[in-house]
């Protein structure tokens, strides 16, 4: 059994995977509520909710999947990428529990985490394939030849896909976070009523930034009428994120000649995207949006370093 902690934004996670890859359980207590009223995830604010949870959350893990530490052969964590207060707080409470019970620890990038989503039981997705990862903070275009890696082929240049949810969605004054709150008003919409073209950029990257400016303005534009066009806006706003998305991935599966394509992060939880690209492997709707039992997964095919080799490992932002 693989112990997985994750604290890397503002969902504190624990979850308990075998090395057949079962999920045993996985607990996930989201802060939302916490941030949405200053608009977004307050990095300060949510270094201080880890350090209220992660222990808490960690014994729920271990008494849904009826265990104790004794069952547990390794833990799993997330090292970066992050906020870097958040991570510290996870990473802390692994080597703590590692050095307690003498167990190996194993550092797990929170990307190779996403796509680690897909090994889990009872239906694994099998190198190689393409990945599509997009979330609130990353968008890329993985080429994934093994479980313990991938090669990035392509990359936003600017704005992640989640994030441009998230933007439209406080425009459209639809809270934090916004991407599930606009997934649901765009049903009610007509995708065709306004034209919201994304940014063609070279090779396979991809641009969101431009997006949220054409939306802005469309919200300036109808003035009074805004309210009743906001399920239009949400719905033609949605439909050129997932376009801009489904085409370069099709490009990209063309290009690299990988015949499967699979989909993780938040944004794979969206409809829409769910129904574009109906051929493909989309990750479990519980393990879309950030969780413990994805880094508890990628942990197994991770380098497993004893003590004292773990107590050096630093938390980081970013791969840059
Ligand atoms: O993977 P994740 O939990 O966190 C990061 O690693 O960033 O992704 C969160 C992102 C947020 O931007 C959220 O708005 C978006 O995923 N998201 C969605 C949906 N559910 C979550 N975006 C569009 N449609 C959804 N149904
Ligand atoms: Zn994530």
């Amino acid at each position: 059994m693989i112990l997985g902690i994750e604290t890397s934004c503002d969902d504190t996670a624990a979850a308990l995977v075998t090395a057949e890859g079962e999920v045993r359980a996985s607990v996930v207590s989201s802060q939302a509520d916490l941030h949405a009223r200053f608009g977004g995830v307050v990095p300060e604010v949510a270094s201080r909710r880890h350090l209220e949870l992660v222990s808490p959350v960690v014994q729920e893990a271990l008494g849904r999947a009826e265990v104790t530490l004794d069952d547990v052969e390794a833990v799993a964590v997330t090292q970066g990428p992050g906020l870097v207060g958040a991570l510290l707080v996870g990473l802390s409470a692994a080597k703590a529990l590692a050095w307690a019970r003498a167990l190996p620890l194993v550092p797990v990038d929170h990307l190779h985490g996403h796509v680690a989503s897909l090994y889990l039981a009872p239906d694994p997705v099998e190198p190689p394939f393409l990945c599509l990862l997009a979330s609130g903070g990353h968008t890329l275009l993985l080429d994934v030849r093994d479980h313990s890696g991938y090669r990035v082929l392509g990359t936003s240049i600017d704005d992640a896909a989640g994030e441009a949810f998230d933007k439209g969605a406080r425009l459209l004054g639809l809270g934090y976070p916004g991407g599930p709150a606009l997934d649901r008003l765009a049903r009610a919409g007509d995708p065709d009523a306004f034209s919201f073209p994304v940014a063609r950029v070279g090779g396979l990257d991809f641009s969101f930034s431009g997006l949220k400016t054409a939306l802005l303005y469309a919200t300036r534009q109808l003035g009074s009428e805004l309210e009743s066009r906001r399920a239009d806006l949400a719905a033609s706003y949605q439909r050129a994120i997932v376009r801009a998305l489904v085409e370069r991935t099709q490009g990209a599966g063309e290009q690299t000649g990988l015949e499967t394509v699979a989909v993780v992060g938040g944004v794979a939880a969206n409809s829409e995207l769910r129904a574009s690209l109906p051929g493909a492997r989309f990750a479990p709707m519980a393990l879309c949006t950030d969780n413990a039992a994805m880094i508890a997964s990628a942990g197994r095919y991770g380098r497993r370093l004893p003590y004292p080799r773990y107590l050096d490992l630093d938390a980081y932002a970013s791969h840059g």
